[in-house]
């Protein structure tokens, strides 16, 4: 099989693990706090690491990761009718990998493969179990409909923040030298911190966080990712500490200034990174 096929049946895999973080963080937040939220947070962190392990396999083949949405199934009012997706979502993915595997004849894309087909079997037993646990323990949908300036706001950052991840995610797999490419992935992973805490945020106050993003910059240079992730941090710093300003409640207030202040430090260390990328 030509390299090109193989990439093409990655990013089909990895189109796939974007899919299913996206319905699980649904799941999850959805769910609000419990043990089985925690748990479904947890897979969806295995599928993170899927996707990270699939767009450097990419890249290493010449490819570029693409951010495209996979497969999401999103139906159901109930929680066990979530899980119930959840299960079919796994047994599409574990599906999907035989055939790759069985595709694929570079044997170190196939270790790979096989090794995230072991974790996506756990997960499928895992959410079979889900299915009765959250029938038995009455586990429900605990999100509302609030649509006040507050959880505009979160909502607000809640794609922001799933805008940067990806972007931020892109650059570092696109990114010619290893720091600047350990900052990205650093900085993408303190936006989804941001993300889950704006979720959570906004599900406590009777809210619905919409996971959507808006456009990724997707150049190619490092010098010109620095600048619109540059450009970005400094728009969002802004608007945060507008919202920093606008609020009286003492818990929101001090979120929103925590965040503001990585978003900060996010623009200190992109110029320290684009100096040097314009020294080069
Ligand atoms: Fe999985
Ligand atoms: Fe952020
Ligand atoms: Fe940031």
């Amino acid at each position: 099989m030509d390299k090109e096929k193989i990439i093409a049946l990655l990013n089909q895999d990895l189109q796939d693990e974007h899919g299913a973080i996206i319905q699980y963080l649904n799941h999850a937040y959805g769910i609000g706090e419990g043990e089985m939220a925690c748990e479904i947070e947890a897979i969806a962190r295995d599928e993170m690491r899927h996707l990270d392990w699939l767009a450097e396999a990419i890249v290493e083949l010449g490819g570029t990761p693409s951010l495209e949405r996979g497969t999401m199934r999103m139906g159901g009012t109930l929680v066990t009718d979530w899980m119930k997706n959840d299960v079919q979502l796994e047994e599409g993915a574990i599906a999907q990998y035989k055939e790759h595997i069985s595709l694929i004849d570079d044997p170190k894309i196939k270790r790979l493969l096989r090794r995230i087909l072991s974790d996506e079997e756990a997960h499928h037993d895992n959410f079979a179990h889900f299915v009765d646990k959250a029938k038995k323990e009455g586990i429900r949908d605990i999100r509302g409909s609030h649509q006040d300036k507050t959880a505009q706001m979160l909502n607000w950052g809640v794609e922001h923040e799933y805008t940067v991840i990806l972007q931020y995610l892109l650059h570092s797999y696109l990114a010619p030298d290893e720091e600047a490419k350990e900052q990205l992935q650093d900085q993408a992973i303190n936006e989804m911190q941001h993300l889950g805490w704006l979720a959570e945020e906004l599900v406590g106050g009777g809210g619905r966080p919409e996971i959507e993003h808006t456009e990724v910059d997707r150049s190619t240079k490092l010098a010109d990712m620095l600048w619109a992730d540059i450009k970005i941090e400094k728009e969002v710093a802004k608007a945060y500490d507008k919202a920093v300003q606008e609020t009286d409640d003492p818990g929101l207030k001090k979120l929103l200034s925590r965040i503001r202040d990585n978003e900060i430090y996010h623009i200190e260390v992109f110029n320290d990174l684009l100096k040097e990328a314009e020294e080069k």
